[in-house]
């Protein structure tokens, strides 16, 4: 069953709904498990390892071998900022991405829905998801992407991997406006995280860290935000395994947001779930430059409900975290990712982190998706004759 998170009316698995068509509200899949955890221990370690809680049709599954990304414990920051830190990498996913959990079950209930077109708005790493497994699957796909607002690794994935890529002249959220129009005109499955199913996957992040702390909750999960999806599906994995006795505690949901693109954030400070959308979002991290986030409801209902936190960081931030963490802790990653790690060092600064934390932050894309900044930010190579002479006056001259 699916049903609205605002007035709980329900549809049924095969209809093909993305709003509630009662009062416009997100819709969510409804799940019912009841199996001991001990389960899992014995499978492959993919996002599949945890197939009961994923509402799709098991002998439909693409899969390209999506989750079970590493979780680093990384103790030089963890020292300077006294507490205690966990990254899970979720650019070591098969196209540089979490959207991969997503996707494998979304293409697969398409697959299910006896549907041959897909498509998306994106930023990016969306589109080069869905690209790479609708074309596992055969299927046609269709990409809208902001003209110039999407970096150089996503063009190219979704390019190659065969999608129709079209550039707007407009925003993600224009795009995004677009795409839905045509979906609910039945000629597109539209797998933006507007579609239930797509979180349905992409909460399996949450039941990694748990699974990986020996079925203990951390004391808090800290994540970049854009649409709002990942937030909100990895709050709705959280609580089911909390719901089936696995665990005995919740994380605190912190949301990070970029200064130029911060809706979640403005309605936090004001402690309302209404989300006044931000007209010209902007900001280096092009991944999360979204002003007006489709999940916004079930994102703060996350963070409200878990006594967490939402926060900005500025663009200056992000790249001086994102160059700071490749170079200390050897973990690249994209902007919109790193917005974690700057939004957990300012959340230690100003206290609102307490010495000694357990925290988890999810760093969500490669940093090869965008090379262009990594390049930017770094002082070029040096030329040098193919001569060892040369070589030895170099490195003797340090
Ligand atoms: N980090 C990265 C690397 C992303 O690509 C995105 C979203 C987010 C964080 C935010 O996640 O939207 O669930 O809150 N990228 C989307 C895209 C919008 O089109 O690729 P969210």
């Amino acid at each position: 069953m699916i049903e609205c998170v605002y007035c709980n009316e329900r549809y049924d698995d095969n209809e093909i709904v993305y709003n509630c068509k009662k009062c416009g509200s997100v819709l969510e899949v409804l799940i019912d498990v009841d199996i001991s955890k001990d389960v899992f221990e014995c499978r492959k370690n993919t996002l599949w390892k945890y197939k009961e809680f994923m509402p799709v049709d098991e002998t439909k599954i693409v899969s390209l071998d999506e989750g079970g990304t590493p979780f680093c414990k990384c103790d030089k920051l963890a020292k300077e900022l006294g507490i205690e830190l966990y990254v899970k990498v979720e650019g070591s996913n098969p196209t540089g991405s979490f959207k991969d959990r997503g996707m494998s079950v979304g293409i697969t209930k398409t697959l299910e829905l006896g549907v041959d077109t897909v498509g998306c708005a994106s930023t990016g790493n969306t589109s080069a998801s869905l690209a790479a497994y609708a074309a596992r699957a055969s299927l046609r796909c269709v990409v809208l992407l902001p003209s110039g607002k999407v970096a150089l690794g996503k063009l190219a994935q979704a390019m190659f991997h065969g999608a129709e890529v079209l550039s707007v002249n407009g925003n993600f959220d224009e795009a995004l406006e677009m795409i839905t129009q045509l979906a609910l005109e039945k000629h597109l499955y539209l797998l933006n995280s507007i579609n239930p199913y797509r979180l349905e996957g992409q909460k399996s992040i949450g039941f990694e860290i748990i699974h990986e702390l020996g079925w203990e909750s951390p004391d808090r999960i800290i994540l970049p935000v854009g649409n709002a999806g990942n937030i909100s599906a990895i709050w709705k994995g959280i609580t089911e395994f909390y719901n089936a006795g696995y665990m005995k505690e919740k994380p605190m949901m912190t949301g990070i947001q970029a200064e130029g693109a911060s809706p979640i954030v403005n309605a936090f400070r004001k402690n309302s779930r209404e989300i006044i959308p931000v007209e010209n979002p902007e900001t280096v991290a092009t991944a999360i430059r979204i002003g007006a986030p489709v999940s916004s409801i079930k994102a703060l209902g996350a963070i409200y409900d878990s006594d967490g936190y939402s926060e900005t960081v500025t663009d200056d931030e992000i790249l001086i975290a994102q160059k700071e963490f490749a170079q200390k802790e050897g973990i690249g990653v994209e902007p919109a990712s790193a917005a974690s790690i700057a939004g957990l060092k300012k959340l230690v600064n100003v206290g609102e982190i307490d010495k000694g934390e357990k925290v988890v932050c999810v760093v969500t894309g490669h940093l090869l998706k965008d090379p262009e900044i990594a390049i930017d930010a770094c002082v070029k190579p040096i030329k040098i004759d193919a001569n060892a002479e040369k070589l030895r006056s170099i490195l003797l001259k340090r």
